[in-house]
């Protein structure tokens, strides 16, 4: 029987409530398939930051590369530690270190679930670019205090990693319904976003089975929710991706239904599984987090593990979840009752 290990890193806050929704489903879920799953969890957290003054251990990342997949739950917890220390010690450095260049969000209505737009059908996938543009970390700040004080936030776009992501997002595109949206700031920004449309049209011509539109950020957020049946495949920048991102989950319904998928399509690392959702720390300690979105994130992580088979049966019992009302409205089910039913509906 293949075993799988897994890192688990719950985190903070609500990261740690749905981390452990997740894993009772999946360990469920591989109980009935012939594959077993070997979970190591790390405290690595805003508390591990209070007590040793780091986010992880200097050999985090080494620890991490034995895995076949990462867990993670949520980062953050701003009233202890700021977040530009905590998640530029934990959560980015994974996501650059393993190359998981292509972040994955799915956003689509689960039956039952209302959704602010009632926006039937909706479903669309989001490719976000994950290690660099916007969030390269490369600046700094002159001056400090005083009135000329001068802070420079540098994007960093190169051609291999722009080149990648767009192809990623083509290829999902052919595997979807053939339409993907670039989505860029090329009117304003003049250097980077032209470049990423430059790119955009080259690898076009690859592709002639899909349809490519290329979207400014603005027009696009507003696509979103005027005409959402309009889109497939959405590609974007690292912050970009980020912001439509919450966006994909508030119309599906909310940030506790949102999943992604950390992917490192070459296998040269491990991938990482997480909710686009933080650690919620108004309502952290309630029981109320919903643990759809990780519970989601663990299917795509059996997915990429290549066990289609219990995948699709955890996303099955989410939706039988979901149609019977349960963990359908924010806020209305606890944690826990949401859980128990994804597990009863999982046979
Ligand atoms: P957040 O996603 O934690 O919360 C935004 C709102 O959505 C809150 O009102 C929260 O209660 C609600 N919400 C989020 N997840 C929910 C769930 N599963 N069920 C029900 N409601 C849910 O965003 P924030 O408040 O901006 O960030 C809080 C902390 O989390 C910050 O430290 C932030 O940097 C961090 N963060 C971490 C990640 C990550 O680890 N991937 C992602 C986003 C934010
Ligand atoms: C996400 C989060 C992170 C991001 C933050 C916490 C750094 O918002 O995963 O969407 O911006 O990537
Ligand atoms: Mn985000």
């Amino acid at each position: 029987m293949k075993t799988y290990k897994i890192a688990l890193l719950p985190g903070d806050g609500i990261g740690r409530d749905v981390t452990d929704a997740a894993w009772a489903v999946l360990g469920k879920a591989s109980r009935s398939g012939d594959f077993a799953l070997a979970g190591t969890s790390y405290p690595w957290s805003c508390d591990y930051y209070l007590q040793h003054g780091t986010m992880m251990p200097a050999d985090g990342i080494d620890t991490l590369k034995s895995f076949d997949a990462v867990l993670l739950g949520a980062v953050g917890w701003p009233a202890q530690v700021p977040d530009s220390v905590s998640l530029h010690g934990l959560l980015l450095p994974i996501r650059k270190a393993f190359v998981q260049y292509a972040n994955i969000r799915p956003h689509r209505l689960l039956p039952g679930v209302p959704g602010p737009l009632k926006a039937n059908g909706f479903d669309i996938l989001c490719i976000r670019e994950n290690t660099e543009g916007e969030y390269s970390g490369a600046g700094g700040r002159v001056h400090q205090g005083a009135d000329n004080e001068v802070a420079v936030e540098t994007s960093i776009f190169t051609r291999k990693g722009v080149e990648r992501i767009l192809r990623f997002g083509f290829e999902q595109a052919r595997a979807r319904r053939g339409k993907l949206a670039s989505v860029t700031k090329s009117n304003a920004q003049k250097y980077s976003m032209v470049f990423w449309d430059e790119i955009t049209r080259t690898l076009a011509s690859e592709y002639p089975d899909v349809e490519v539109t290329s979207y400014h950020i603005d027009a696009m957020a507003a696509r979103m929710v005027m005409a959402p049946e309009s889109l497939d495949v959405l590609v974007a920048s690292n912050l970009f991706g980020d912001i439509i991102t919450d966006l994909g989950a508030a119309i599906q319904g909310g940030l506790g239904f949102a999943a992604s998928a950390n992917i490192n399509p070459e296998r040269s690392a491990p991938s990482m599984f997480e909710p686009v959702h933080g650690s919620a720390p108004d309502i952290a300690h309630l029981g109320i987090a919903n643990p759809i979105a990780a519970i989601w994130s663990g299917a795509m992580m059996l997915d990429h593990l290549g066990e289609k088979t219990a995948a699709n049966n955890v996303m099955a019992a989410i939706e039988a979840t979901t149609a019977r009302g349960i963990g359908a409205i924010p806020g209305k089910d606890k944690t826990e009752a949401i859980t128990t039913a994804v597990l009863s509906a999982l046979g």
